[in-house]
């Protein structure tokens, strides 16, 4: 890669999910995969596949079928973590293995308890490790930001020498200010001898709200020449540096920063929209660029600027970064053919002719109800699908509510646990609490809800409303999310799929809690 492009690294659906709650499915990884693909995000950071069984397995689906892209797994700097992303990686056209370990003196003695010494060695022999099998492999020293330089240095030196092929400097906790982190890259890019032999990357986490300008200031400043970041921004807290506002700076502002990434800007929004649905964590309408208000100019004064020319106020084009995609695709009289087309469009393959065969009535009950289908609406169609597959405890068959201004409001509702069809009635302080009292009452899971949002998937009152849930149990944290043109429907159903995932009993271990 020549010295004029930058490498866009995706961690969405590795870092993006250690987020509480965002953990993904095989199949819904999939679809993520695609569509960074289709996006021409150049690396995908799958998963960290010694986390469970369930994400290896995610990761290895992934390796198979991407192309264009080349698919990384995050490994522990210890041989059978390493040997793990090896096994789920080495079938995939183009692969990294990204191995990790702490430098601050903080993680390495409370951490870690192990001496610089020993996290020296121990970073040499796993880059040694998976250099024996894959060419090409990154190394990061977490909380670089705040390792002490000469140490940084001398690690970086000892892992370059040893095949690293790029090296990430993480801002593990978001602490880093723009001019101080650039200067660091800079510095220890400077005074490590075998420097040019390895592409320059940060990683920065958004605790202050910096995680796109560090990242940017790495670049301008430091010479980095890769970005790690998330659609949505997701990450762990605060989350991670949002692909979407890296993406357009360098494209807006290529005056200044001389640097052109491979990103389709136009697939910025789908990717948005998908990741949200998926994982249930909502785009507030003033984020940037993906945001439903990013270019709506609401001030009279604005509006006329626009209208009179658009670059009075606008920098960039709603069509630039794919709202234009949210157009009307299908209707009630698209047959199967234009259907199944259109998911293959998106990038949405089902498990099967019966999958198809679900997914397609669906369709027609909800164009039934719906004149206009949009892509969005298919995605939150498919992802109910993949809501009600067969190892799935608890599906919904039927149900109905009452409320008014005078009556209690109540909800009657009948789920499928496992092949059983059971029936219960519950009254409540809304038809929402009514419903969930009902289901609560025969699931018993005990859980807490922590979440409970609406959001309109597309414009207008016929639009379907997409629930989000958000339930905590032993620990353990998940969202569920749901679709339907009535959203008390859609929150029974966000509601049965968070309780569907907490009785999945995945259970992930976090990269960054132990070695
Ligand atoms: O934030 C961090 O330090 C990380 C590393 C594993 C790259 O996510
Ligand atoms: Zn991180």
């Amino acid at each position: 890669m020549n010295g004029d492009k930058l490498i866009i690294f995706d961690t969405t659906m590795r870092d993006g999910e250690q987020s509480p709650g965002a953990s993904m499915t095989r199949d819904e990884k999939l679809r993520i995969a695609r569509q960074l693909e289709r996006m021409k995000v150049d690396v995908i950071e799958a998963g960290f596949p010694a986390s469970s069984n369930g994400d290896f397995e995610a990761v290895s689906a992934i390796a198979k079928v991407i192309k264009d892209s080349t698919v990384a797994g995050l490994c522990r700097a210890n041989d059978k973590d390493i040997q793990r992303g090896i096994d789920a990686l080495k079938g995939a056209k183009s692969w990294r293995i990204h191995t990790f370990i702490a430098t601050s003196a903080l993680h390495m003695e409370k951490k870690l308890r192990m001496t610089p010494d020993q996290v020296f060695e121990q970073a040499k022999l796993s880059v040694r490790y998976a250099k024996n099998a894959c060419p090409d492999v990154e190394f990061s020293p977490e909380d670089g930001s705040r390792s002490d330089p000469d140490f940084l240095c001398r690690v970086l030196e000892a892992v370059i020498k040893e095949g690293a092929t790029t090296i990430n400097i993480p801002d593990t906790v978001g602490y880093a200010v723009p001019e101080q982190f650039g200067e660091l890259i800079k510095i220890i890019r400077t005074r490590i001898p075998n420097s040019d032999k390895a592409v320059w990357s940060v990683h920065c986490h958004n605790d202050l709200g910096m995680a796109v300008a560090n990242s940017l200031a790495a670049v301008r400043i430091g010479g980095a020449r890769q970005i790690e970041c998330t659609v949505n921004g997701l990450g762990e807290r605060a989350g991670n540096t949002s692909l979407e506002e890296v993406v357009m700076a360098l494209r807006t502002r290529k005056d200044f920063f001389k640097l052109e990434t491979r990103i389709d800007t136009t697939q910025i929004v789908p990717a948005s929209r998908l990741v949200s649905q998926i994982t249930g964590f909502v785009v507030q309408p003033n984020k940037a660029v993906v945001g439903a208000n990013a270019f709506a100019h609401a001030s009279g004064i604005h509006q006329d600027g626009v209208i009179k020319a658009r670059e009075t106020y606008e920098i960039m084009t709603a069509e630039d970064v794919g709202w234009s995609a949210n157009k009307i695709v299908l209707g009630k009289l698209s047959g199967r053919t234009a259907f199944r087309q259109r998911l293959k469009e998106l990038g949405i393959e089902l498990d099967n002719e019966e999958g198809y065969n679900k997914a397609f009535q669906r369709f027609k009950d909800l164009a039934d109800k719906k004149s206009e289908i949009f892509d969005e609406d298919l995605h939150a169609l498919v992802s109910h699908e993949a809501g009600l597959s067969s190892n799935e405890v608890w599906g919904l068959v039927s149900m109905s509510q009452g409320s008014g201004t005078a009556d209690k409001p109540h909800a009657s509702v009948v789920l499928m646990n496992k092949d059983k069809k059971i029936s219960a009635e519950a009254k409540g302080d809304g038809p929402v609490d009514a419903t969930f009292k009902a289901i609560e009452s025969v699931a018993k899971s005990g859980a807490e809800l922590l979440l409970f949002s609406v959001n309109a998937v597309t414009q207008g009152t016929e639009s379907q409303g997409e629930v989000t849930v958000r339930l905590a149990k032993g620990g353990r944290i998940v969202n569920g999310v749901g679709a339907d043109t009535d959203i008390v429907v859609a929150s029974a159903k966000a509601y049965i799929g968070a309780l569907n995932k907490l009785e999945s009993k995945v259970e992930r271990v976090n990269p960054q809690h132990q070695l």
